[in-house]
């Protein structure tokens, strides 16, 4: 191979880089300055959409996202910009259904992008095709991607395979996508020379991350082979969990007699102006020294290291720390049960989760979050091997299996909803953002019409010790929207540390629950999207009721619905629900298999119950617990009531 072959760069100093390192904090105004510098670079593109910074736009940031990538476009006329699209998930991490992926992509290309880079967290070619067909339809540039992992069956031959599904769908280029920064210089070497190898016309692009200190080898390596195009980032806002230096690659690769067309003197001047902006974040606590560091542990465990540090709170949580070489060792089984799914979010909270209740249960499969039923029912797609047959058929029960592929049997949503918003949304964009995220959305384009009141941020030293992305639980990827709490200092990368479902209308939030249980009546202020709202709860009348749930009253205004969050397992835990009598001959006690707290109750005295239906819900770890009912029968009676905390075995409900 020729050294003089040219060697492009994406900067992602205004995505990536920006959400790996200050949790996607950047706002316009501070870049401003810079853009028409960047524009004079010679970058083969700039990342500036796409991923968490349009969820943080509208969170935290008070800005339009669509209008951030106007005024973008309009000051970088000459550098193709991109943005990160997780294919029929959009940029959350359900399904959509086709025509609002379809509308995403064609307003994200009239308001500027040029580049969409498109990914699923399966790899699951179907899961691309609608996005990379409308940007095709649109002029855009589809760049398919490989998000990169290890296991027995990712073969090269199998990568080789996408990447030819992909080139038959019309991609422009080839990405390889490794998140986690686990891919080494050997593994880049071998993928991109395969990938040149079968489709040697599309241009091949390197995503990696320096969290394990692998990224300017693996770069490096990947262009020997054959690799045309690197993701760098300006070298103030590089490094640990972003991506190598633009500037030390752009000197290696010369030095190298490769050819690099970016502009020393402009790069100087970005660098100058960068080093500027990470002052600021330093001494505000957004920017954590500890993500500019190399971190190696995920190499020893071969899991990413995001997912390890959740493995070890999850287990401090449950008072079981004891367990982690056990849950370290059930993770690659759990992971090779659900047919080696690629470890990012959401499939690495899910497979780590799983691992730690089959460790804590004492039998495996016994307890399943609700995410990992949808995922063995086929809603997030084809897994890269089989789902274990056996485990398959345990944890479904009867439960059908998704035929084909998931999208298919969603309704088309954007007409629908743009008709229900009316004069709300005032463009067919806001349509979108409030299909991608409805509440914050909401509380947005409330903002707006507001004339934007001043809000206050969550405070830094709590933002600098919240988790990281990789720290956050599964994301609820089955129908229906999915709200974050906001809680300030759980919130990092643009998504709070919290999912929560739309609540049912009884709902009573744990800890106003506990407030009105342990006689505190008063006024708190809870915090919804940033804003504080004065809340009063009066105490319930008598004592804490056994069974029922306690309806604490609540005045919240201006509280909108849904409810807020349930507050994050609390370190003091809430109210033992009052011990129920025992069940007589005959009646069959259902116990709670974990520990965690009642987040539903799904059934009620009297009601007759089929084997596998759902009784109760529980909460425990970050996770939904259904507790089914074991054999048909009939409702004697409930114990569980929502908002208090379980034990293992104690009783929930009995059935007749
Ligand atoms: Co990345």
């Amino acid at each position: 191979m020729s050294k003089t072959r040219k060697v492009g760069f994406t900067e992602t100093v205004l995505r990536d880089a920006n959400q790996s390192l200050i949790a996607t904090r950047l706002p316009y105004s501070k870049f401003e300055p810079i853009l028409e510098t960047m524009d004079k670079a010679g970058y083969y593109s700039a990342e500036v959409w796409g991923g968490a910074t349009f969820d943080v736009c509208l969170r935290y940031l008070q800005e339009d996202p669509w209008d951030r990538l106007r005024k973008i476009r309009k000051k970088m006329p000459n550098t193709k910009l991109q943005m990160l699209l997780r294919g029929q998930n959009i940029l959350g991490y359900k399904h959509y259904p086709d025509d609002v992926v379809r509308k995403f992509v064609e307003y994200s290309i009239k308001n500027g992008i040029d580049i969409i880079r498109i990914f699923d967290a399966l790899n699951d070619v179907r899961n691309l095709e609608v996005a990379i067909d409308e940007t095709n339809k649109w002029n855009g540039h589809a760049s398919g991607t490989i998000c990169f992992t290890t296991s027995p069956v990712h073969t090269l031959e199998k990568n080789v395979q996408m990447v030819k599904d992909l080139k038959s769908m019309g991609v422009k280029s080839i990405c390889i996508k490794d998140m986690a920064g686990i891919m080494g210089p050997k593994e880049s070497a071998d993928l991109c020379k395969a990938i040149k190898d079968a489709v040697p016309e599309l241009p091949l692009v390197i995503h990696t991350h320096c969290t394990t200190g692998l990224a300017f080898m693996t770069c490096l390596k990947g262009v020997e082979a054959g690799a045309d195009v690197i993701d760098t980032a300006i070298s103030p806002m590089s490094g640990g969990t972003a991506q190598p230096a633009t500037e030390t690659l752009a000197y290696a690769l010369r030095s190298l007699g490769y050819q690099v067309d970016l502009d020393d003197k402009v790069l100087i001047k970005m660098a100058d102006f960068f080093k500027g902006v990470r002052a600021g974040f330093i001494k505000d606590g957004t920017l954590d020294p500890i993500s500019m560091a190399t971190d190696t542990q995920c190499l020893n465990y071969q899991i990413p290291g995001g997912m390890l540090s959740n493995l070890i709170s999850q287990l401090k949580m449950m008072n079981a720390i004891d367990k982690l070489d056990e849950a370290l060792a059930e993770t690659p089984k759990v992971r090779a049960d659900m047919g080696y799914p690629p470890l990012v979010t959401p499939t690495s909270q899910m497979v780590g989760s799983q691992a730690v209740q089959n460790v804590l249960a004492g039998e495996r499969y016994k307890v399943v979050g609700k995410e990992i039923k949808a995922y063995c029912r086929g809603e997030y797609g084809r897994t890269p091997a089989p789902i274990n047959a056996d485990i398959q058929k345990k944890i479904l029960g009867n439960t059908p299996v998704v035929e084909g592929r998931f999208a298919d049997s969603l309704e088309p949503a954007f007409e629908k909803t743009k008709a229900e918003l009316g004069a709300t949304a005032r463009s067919d964009e806001d349509v979108l953002s409030y299909i991608a995220f409805p509440q914050v959305a909401m509380a947005f384009f409330k903002d707006r019409e507001a004339g934007f009141p001043k809000k206050e941020e969550p405070k830094k030293a709590e933002a600098a010790a919240a988790p990281k992305a990789s720290d956050l639980p599964p994301m609820p990827a089955w129908q229906g929207h999915v709200y974050y709490a906001n809680v300030p200092g759980s919130v990092s990368n643009g998504v709070s540390a919290r999912p929560i479902q739309p609540f049912a209308a009884n709902y009573q939030p744990p800890h106003l629950v506990m407030g009105a249980r342990d006689n505190c009546p008063g006024t708190y202020t809870i915090t919804i999207d940033g804003k504080a709202y004065a809340v009063s709860v009066a105490a319930a009348d008598g004592p804490a009721p056994a069974a029922a749930a306690p309806a604490a009253p609540v005045a919240a205004a201006p509280v909108a619905a849904p409810a807020p969050a349930p507050a994050t397992p609390a370190p003091a835990p809430a109210p033992a629900a009052a011990p129920a009598p025992a069940p007589a001959a005959g009646e069959t006690p259902v116990n709670s298999p974990m520990p965690g707290n009642v987040f539903k109750v799904e059934c009620k005295p009297g009601q007759a119950v089929k084997a596998g239906d759902v009784l109760v819900i529980l909460e425990a770890m970050k996770m939904e617990i259904e507790v089914t009912a074991p054999a048909d029968g009939t409702v004697k009676s409930v114990a569980a009531a929502v908002g208090t905390a379980v034990n293992t075995d104690d009783l929930l409900v009995v059935l007749g």
